[in-house]
């Protein structure tokens, strides 16, 4: 199958001189999820602005970028038929894009606007058929009983769910977001990138997603492309971003989170190993599977419910000198006045 995406020896230096993208080879599947990640300034806004159409590369190189089989850009010059082009990807920006003053449903309905001729836009005429999309992809990110509101009066979340619709009415079959989640609060976020999962799965969209947050981009994609000074240099899956990967490209800080969230997908896995293999024994011998589970599980659970960042056990006596003990045990102290 043709892929989705295909970026060919892609460079982009700026009029001072400062390269942020060197010659960039990739290809995206159609219906991959693809997280992009990278220390700030290492390329990611550059790139998908570039997918986007919205920049041209070095005019020098022989670099190209095609988007289900349709041409973007070539040897530094955007396709003349851009427009048409790019009605087929659906761009989030993380500053959401929408305008304040102007009906949520309005905003998301301007999603048709490649659609609909020039004087319908203008007047802001949208079918009854157009209209029930637009309500309909409002329903789906959660947020059909705001469609009248201005979309200035929305939160900072229920704005990125309204632009994440607009791509939906949009009838995009490419996704690009920028830092969707950059300015949202954790409860935000996960909505959004639920969202952005949900139009990958259920619509078949390639969604590619840039991220600061490591353990999200392990979370919601199965891969991840990793870009340093405007190179990538990690393109694989996401649970392979070695502690080594990570510290190249952030330091120290994010590696350390980095081999926390590794051990933790790596238990996951044993876990519901075992209980397929526990399920399969029990139907083999013709038993129902017991309630209570066996201890071995029992015991890896308790891993899991630790809270983030305390994923290694602690040993008694130790704990003292655990990573992160003396922070767990300020925690799960009991107050002097409720001790017996
Ligand atoms: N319009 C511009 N003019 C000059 N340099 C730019 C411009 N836009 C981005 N850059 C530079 O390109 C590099 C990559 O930027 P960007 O793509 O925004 O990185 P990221 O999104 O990963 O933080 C940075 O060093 C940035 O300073
Ligand atoms: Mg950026």
């Amino acid at each position: 199958m043709d892929a989705a995406i295909r970026i060919n020896t892609l460079s982009k230096t700026f009029g001072n001189g400062r390269k942020a993208l060197q010659q960039i080879d990739l290809t995206i599947a159609p219906g991959e999820m693809v997280a992009l990640i990278g220390a700030s300034g290492s390329g990611k806004s550059t790139l998908l602005r570039h997918m986007a159409g919205l920049m041209a590369g070095d005019a020098s190189d022989e670099g190209s970028i095609v988007i289900h089989g349709r041409t973007v850009q070539r040897h530094g010059k955007i396709a003349s038929n851009i427009r048409s082009v790019r009605s087929g990807i659906g761009f989030v920006f993380q500053q959401f894009n929408l305008v304040g003053r102007l009906p949520v449903i309005i905003n998301v309905l301007a999603g048709t606007l490649h659609a609909v001729p020039m004087w319908r836009s203008l007047l802001r005429w949208f079918t009854p058929e157009e209209k029930a999309r637009g309500i309909e992809a409002l329903r789906r990110v959660g947020i059909a009983e705001c469609c009248a509101q201005r979309a200035s009066t929305l939160s900072g979340g229920q704005q990125q769910r309204a632009a994440i619709a607009r791509a939906m009415v949009q009838g995009a079959k490419v996704v690009l977001a920028d830092e969707p989640i950059a300015s949202l609060d954790p409860e935000s976020s996960r909505k959004v990138m639920d969202i952005l999962a949900r139009v990958n799965r259920e619509d078949g969209c390639t969604v590619v997603v840039s991220l600061h947050q490591v353990n999200v981009a392990m979370k919601y994609c199965a891969r991840t492309v990793a870009l340093h000074q405007g190179r990538v240099v990690y393109d694989g899956p996401s649970v392979g971003l070695t502690p080594a990967v990570l510290r190249d490209l952030y330091g120290a800080g994010q590696a350390q989170a980095g081999r926390a969230i590794c051990e933790d997908r790596q238990r996951q896995f044993r876990i519901s190993q075992l209980r397929r293999q526990r399920a399969r024994h029990h139907r083999l011998a013709g038993r129902p599977l017991r309630r209570r589970e066996p201890a071995v599980l029992r015991a890896d659970r308790r891993h899991l419910r630790r809270p983030e960042g305390h994923l290694r056990p602690l040993r008694r006596g130790s704990a003292g000198s655990a990573p992160g003990a003396r922070d767990l045990a300020a925690r799960t102290a009991v107050p002097e006045d409720r001790r017996i």
